[in-house]
């Protein structure tokens, strides 16, 4: 049921209960007057008719029934009394005139049941007959029935308005719920562009503000959630497509780590086994020419040397042959030979083999590149990797410490590849890269990877 139709039936129970208040006291107020009027009009006809006897037999001769009669036809209808005279048979010598006031109407017999008074038949004896004064209350019940529908059609005119009036009112003041609900409903939708209009009433209009701001707010927090998520969507794509690329990239240098060793290897190896079997067999004979070949045995050898470096850079070839592990101990002998000042420790907290293809070589990979840095950037004396499970097993924890002069973190300049290549590698991998520094207090780089396990036990 509508807001409207409830105020509309409230006001209907409240007009119809003050109504029916009206016409009971106007019934009760009804019902006594015309007892009143019945009793004062018995009471004037009996002090006549007793008036009238007296003065005849006062005078000595009494009063005979006919005589009575036609003092009472000469005197007519007194009030609202129906007056009989009978004589000492029950013979009726007199019968008052009917009432012409509003002749031919009646109050309807419920009315008349429920307002009417009870009359008693008064009586007078005189010699030969009696006199009978009938109280008659249909007139005034007429006139009461008359007053009352005239109050009551007024009361339903009366009626008539004010429901149309409250129901156009209501309407009108209920107006702005509809708009509220069409836009809660719009909202409901997920179109947060909704408005309400700014309605004239206070009341409505603070609404409407309020309702306003709230979709305006809600509007902009989801359409910047949705632009969050679009960017989250964007980096997860791009992190995704980061690790395709190295993953394509570590594929592409362990193909040619494999020809360089391979083929260029063997070719090396060949011409400087050639070169010294002519050295040797020269000796004797062209000193010169072993001369020669013996320079060839050492370009050679040097050139053997450089592959193998080159070969240990593009694919370190103890990672796929003995694990990531030894792999780590001969990146950490290769770079104390390089760098005899710089003190490595490699702590190993766990056994490390069995680790997926992915996770082995990003962590060869940042601690090659933290490595490098030190020996380039830290003049440091002294650097700490350590690599191990966490607690739980779920990831590899990698951390690279060193005792140099530290960096400014946010100010790595935008062509430096090392560090931005760690971290996109490992958010790639869905793992966390954290790097820490200030100036003065060394750097530390602490890795988390998540482990796929290459073989499951
Ligand atoms: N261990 C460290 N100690 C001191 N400074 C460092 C250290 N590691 C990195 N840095 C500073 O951070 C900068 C960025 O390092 P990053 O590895 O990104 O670049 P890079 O080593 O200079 O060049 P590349 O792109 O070849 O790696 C370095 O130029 C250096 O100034
Ligand atoms: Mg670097």
């Amino acid at each position: 049921m509508t807001l409207r139709t409830q105020i509309n039936l409230l006001i209907a129970l409240l007009l119809g209960l003050f109504l029916g208040a009206v016409v009971a006291l106007e019934i009760d107020a009804t019902r006594r007057s015309i007892r009143e009027e019945l009793e004062a009009s018995t009471r004037i006809t009996l002090q006549l008719l007793g008036t009238v006897i007296a003065d005849a037999q006062a005078r000595g001769a009494g009063i005979t029934p006919r005589t009575l009669a036609a003092f009472l036809d000469h005197l007519g209808r007194v009030r609202a009394n129906d007056i009989e005279l009978l004589d000492a048979a029950g013979n009726r010598l007199y019968q008052s005139p009917q009432s012409h006031y509003k002749q031919g109407r009646d109050a309807p017999a419920w009315f008349v049941e429920l307002v009417a008074p009870a009359v008693q038949t008064a009586r007078i004896r005189v010699s030969g007959g009696m006199v009978t004064i009938t109280p008659d209350p249909s007139r005034s019940l007429v006139d009461a029935w008359d007053s009352l529908s005239s109050l009551l059609w007024l009361a339903l005119a009366f009626f008539a308005c004010v429901h149309v009036l409250v129901f156009w009112l209501a309407g009108r003041a209920l107006a702005p719920l509809s708009a509220f609900s069409r836009a809660l409903q719009q909202v409901e939708r997920g179109e947060f562009h909704a408005r309400v209009e700014r309605f004239s009433g206070v009341e409505f209009g603070r609404l409407a503000d309020t309702f306003n701001r709230m979709a305006q707010a809600v509007e902009e927090s989801f359409s910047l959630r949705r632009e969050s998520a679009r960017r989250a969507e964007e980096l997860r794509e791009n992190r995704a497509i980061t690790a395709l690329i190295q993953q394509h990239v570590e594929e592409e240098r362990r193909a040619l780590a494999r020809e360089l060793h391979d083929e260029l290897g063997q070719g090396v190896t060949a011409v400087r086994t050639i070169a010294s079997s002519i050295a040797h067999r020269a000796r004797e004979r062209a000193p010169e020419l072993e001369t020669n070949a013996l320079a060839i045995v050492d370009v050679a050898g040097q050139m053997y040397d450089a592959m193998h470096d080159m070969v240990r850079q593009l694919r370190p070839i103890a990672l796929d042959n003995l694990g990531l592990a030894d792999a780590l101990r001969e990146l950490a002998a290769s770079s104390r030979q390089r760098t005899p000042e710089l003190s490595v420790d490699l702590v190993l907290r766990d056994e490390l083999d069995g680790l997926d293809e992915v996770t082995n070589i990003t962590a060869y990979r940042i601690v090659q590149e933290c490595l490098t840095n030190v020996a380039r950037h830290a003049g440091a004396d002294t650097v700490t990797v350590v690599l191990g499970r966490s607690p739980d097993g779920a990831e590899l924890e990698i951390e690279v410490r060193d005792n140099g002069r530290g960096m400014e973190p946010d100010a790595i300049g935008a062509d430096r590849m090392g560090v931005r290549g760690m971290r996109e590698r490992v958010h790639g991998l869905g793992g966390s890269f954290v790097l820490e520094s200030s100036p003065g207090s060394g750097v530390q780089v602490r890795v988390r990877l998540p482990i796929h396990e290459e073989n499951p036990a």
